[in-house]
């Protein structure tokens, strides 16, 4: 059940450095995570990615105002989605192995929401309290200072991380892996409100284990509820999981998009049916769907010819439409990302879960909540990243895109 680690090219290096007395720095590291779908009821797949837009945009807001409760309380996006992937991150010596979310729309990184957090000689507490209010849960706890090991080779000492003593919303899990830009850790600790605590990602560079502070995801879609089918790089790429070239596109300068991976991007339906103009919105692994701005989501109603379906929340297509639906064109970049009809479609074999039912199709385009113009017009979710390589790059402040092998499949 627990992913494992492909460590394969660490391996190789490792024999090299041996012999060898300079340092060589691993280029990168993969590691290897599962997806599961658990969702508990009719709409919950929509509800639980518009609460969460709705979080990322106010808790920004809130911060950049000044008006965030001196609590420390910094909300930061996600939890109890209904389709999470989950990778197992080790803490201590000997590593406790956690099964924690992967989530780069926040950036703190804790344990103990569901198995206890272990103690062992390199645990360190810290005097700070620690606390983050998701889209629908939250966690408080205690900052420690431990070594966390990504997969079984990876060590980084002295990562600092949360945990909790109190958790709400994690149920089936442990944590959360948070690799999201490390601002979104500021005013997370109490006392010290004004420190931010470097990522895993930004800890796995600054002491030297890789060469770029930057991860790579890659996703496939499925029609199982449970595979072992992502994959995450930390420091570099991961050319058997992309085809082509990567295009990278800058950070957005638009707040609050440009709080999280935020870029500019413009949606087009077929031809040449505007669905978005150029905006800012943000590329996010916790959320499910791909979210647009109201007035964007009534086109593609339109356009599509899709009907919102009670049960599930989504819109609903019959077969004839399906036949005739267009390409979604996501321009970033300079370049188009093509979603294919059947990149648009909840995979048919998972329908029954989430509410609808079999031999129905269902969109995965849906509503952020609110009129473009707010600063975060969309959410390219996973179901837009099952399609698309992707790579979070820190150091040069960009995201990128390369199409994948499983671009165009029909698997939904
Ligand atoms: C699914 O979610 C429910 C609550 O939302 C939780 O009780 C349950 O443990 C979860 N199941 C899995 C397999 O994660
Ligand atoms: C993104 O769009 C905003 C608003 O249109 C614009 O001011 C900004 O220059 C763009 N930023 C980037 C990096 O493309």
């Amino acid at each position: 059940m627990f992913p494992t680690v492909s460590l394969t090219a660490f391996l190789l290096l490792a024999v090299s450095v041996a012999a060898n007395p300079i340092v060589v720095r691993k280029p990168s590291v993969s590691l290897s995570f599962a997806r599961h779908l658990n969702v508990t009821g009719a709409h919950d797949l929509v509800q639980k990615d518009q609460a969460r837009a709705k979080n990322l945009v106010s808790v920004s807001k809130a911060k950049q105002s000044g008006t965030l409760s001196s609590s420390a309380v910094v909300s930061v996006g996600v939890t109890n989605v209904g389709v999470v992937y989950v990778a197992s991150v080790g803490v201590g010596s000997p590593p406790t192995s956690y099964s924690l979310l992967i989530d780069t729309g926040s950036s703190n990184t804790w344990v103990g929401a569901g198995k206890a957090y272990v103690h062992t000689s390199t645990t360190v507490q810290t005097t700070d309290r620690v606390s983050v209010t998701y889209g629908s849960g939250s966690f408080s706890g205690t900052e420690f200072r431990d070594t966390v090991t990504v997969g079984t080779g990876l060590v980084i000492p002295g990562q600092s991380i949360g945990v909790a003593s109190t958790s709400t919303g994690f149920a089936g899990f442990d944590g959360i892996l948070g690799i999201g830009p490390v601002d979104l850790t500021l005013g997370t600790l109490s006392p010290d409100t004004n420190t931010l605590i470097p990522t895993v990602t930004d800890n796995l560079f600054s002491q030297g284990t890789i060469t770029s502070d930057l991860v790579s995801v890659s996703f496939e879609p499925t029609t199982t509820t449970s595979v072992k089918n992502g994959e995450l790089t930390f420091g570099g790429t991961d050319s058997t999981k992309f085809t082509g070239t990567l295009t990278f596109i800058p950070g957005t300068g638009t707040f609050p998009a440009s709080e999280f991976w935020g870029i500019n991007e413009s949606i087009r339906y077929g031809a040449s049916t505007s669905i978005l103009s150029t905006t800012a919105g943000i590329v996010d692994t916790g959320t499910t769907l791909i979210l647009i701005a109201t007035d964007a989501f009534n086109r593609y109603k339109t356009a599509t010819g899709g009907v919102p379906d009670a049960a599930t929340g989504l819109l609903k297509i019959t077969s004839t439409q399906f036949n005739n639906l267009q390409s979604l064109f996501f321009t970033t970049g300079g370049r188009a990302f093509e979603l294919t009809a059947n990149a648009q479609i909840w995979p048919r074999a998972l329908n029954t879960f989430i509410g609808g039912t079999s031999g129905s199709i269902y969109l995965v385009v849906n509503d952020i909540g609110s009129p473009t113009g707010s600063g975060l017009d969309f959410i390219n979710g996973y179901t837009f990243l099952e399609r698309f390589y992707s790579v979070f790059d820190t150091t040069n402040n960009r995201v990128g895109f390369a199409t994948t092998a499983f671009t165009t499949a029909t698997t939904n």
